[in-house]
């Protein structure tokens, strides 16, 4: 494998110096790029992209291609996880994702299979080798998964949902039940990660987009106590090289020790939490990404760029800052808005790593 040309992603997650702070952008392919719709509309659809990978390679390098980004996502989905259990994922035009067969019952539960991440989701690893090779040591690649919290509620509720009426409903007369599915998810998201690092990922991110709507209490019971499971189970050199992880839950800035506290090398930050506050309270035990509103992506690059520099400074010197959006790019944002943010990011922060 190529020795890696541009390593200031691991090195920041790492906390070891760097000469600038690294960037990416959550959902950096996607809709707001022409040529990713170009290439999905060849694909066929959203699922047949993800499961080619030569074309999820190519879009995987889009963003790449027009932006001096510091590291590669893997292009897939999380819930391409819940599709290999047999739930049968389609996306309805417009609609967003569905399952034609909810989980709603506990003899659903107790039927789900495990799969098996090389049998069953062999196209992502396949998608992951294929990455590897083309970015021949351009940038890190991150793999990732769903957390096991998040892909249930898309499981219970069979799609999207604004309310989390069925899965709440579950969790509040239901736990157990509830608990065996989150069981059985920590298990199949912990073989369907360690694949992907034996595949060639060299990071990973768990993205657990709905933790944020649980109360505290059912927040570390349901949701950061299976993440903590996975952290515990993951590969954690590959290569000879430290594998770090980021944990991301959207709106979990008030739990932000008890997510450090899983042994995670990073945690991911949405616009919520003030990134000086956060790396106050746990910048001595991991390493910090994010948090800039991807909303200001919509405003002029000058205002991206003091946007910027104000993250810039409240993070202040030094390494172990990822730079991101707190959460995707959205799909109207012009591609040069993206840009602008990037090279404001690399210019902006030399300042903060010098000696
Ligand atoms: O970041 C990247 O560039 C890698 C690719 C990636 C996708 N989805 C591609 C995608 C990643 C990391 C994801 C994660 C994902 N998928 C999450 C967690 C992250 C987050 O945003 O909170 C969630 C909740 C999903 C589930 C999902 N997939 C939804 C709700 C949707 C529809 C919403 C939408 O934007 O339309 C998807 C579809 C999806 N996944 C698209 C992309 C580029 C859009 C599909 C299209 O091309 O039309």
């Amino acid at each position: 494998m190529a020795a890696l040309k541009n390593d200031r992603f691991l090195r920041a997650l790492l906390k070891q110096p760097v000469d600038v702070t690294p960037v990416w952008m959550m959902r950096q392919a996607g809709r707001y790029l022409p040529e990713y719709k170009a290439t999905r509309s060849s694909a066929g659809d959203f699922m047949a992209l993800c499961q080619n990978p030569q074309l999820a390679c190519e879009v995987t390098l889009q963003p790449l291609d027009r932006f001096p980004l510091d590291a590669a996502i893997l292009f897939s989905d999380i819930l391409t996880v819940p599709d290999a259990m047999g739930l049968g994922l389609y996306f309805e035009q417009g609609e967003g994702p569905r399952f034609k067969k909810p989980i709603r019952t506990e003899a659903d539960v107790n039927a789900l299979p495990i799969p098996d991440p090389l049998a069953d989701l062999g196209y992502v690893m396949d998608a992951v080798k294929v990455i590897r090779q083309e970015l021949n040591g351009r940038v890190p690649l991150i793999g990732f998964a769903g957390s096991p919290w998040t892909l249930a509620t898309y499981m219970i509720e069979g799609g999207s949902t604004k309310d989390f009426r069925v899965i709440k409903a579950m969790l509040y007369d239901q736990p157990e039940v509830l608990h065996q599915l989150l069981g059985k998810l920590a298990q199949a998201v912990t073989a369907y990660l360690n694949a992907q690092i034996e595949a060639g990922a060299q990071a990973v991110q768990i993205f657990d987009t709905w933790g944020g709507v649980l109360s505290p209490a059912a927040y570390q019971a349901f949701s950061l106590s299976y993440m903590k499971q996975i952290v515990d189970g993951l590969i954690k050199q590959q290569d000879g090289q430290p594998v770090p992880v980021i944990l991301f839950t959207k709106n979990g800035g008030q739990w932000l020790e008890k997510i450090a506290a899983t042994g995670c090398t990073a945690v991911g930050l949405d616009w919520t939490t003030e990134i000086n506050n956060a790396r106050a309270r746990i910048g001595d035990k991991v390493a910090l990404q994010g948090n800039m509103d991807p909303c200001v992506l919509y405003a002029s690059p000058k205002r991206i760029r003091e946007e910027v520099a104000t993250i810039l400074k409240a993070y202040g010197n030094g390494s172990g800052h990822v730079f991101n959006l707190g959460h995707g790019i959205h799909q109207f944002v012009k591609p040069e808005h993206a840009g602008a943010f990037v090279e404001a990011v690399h210019e902006l922060s030399q300042p903060y790593h010098q000696g």
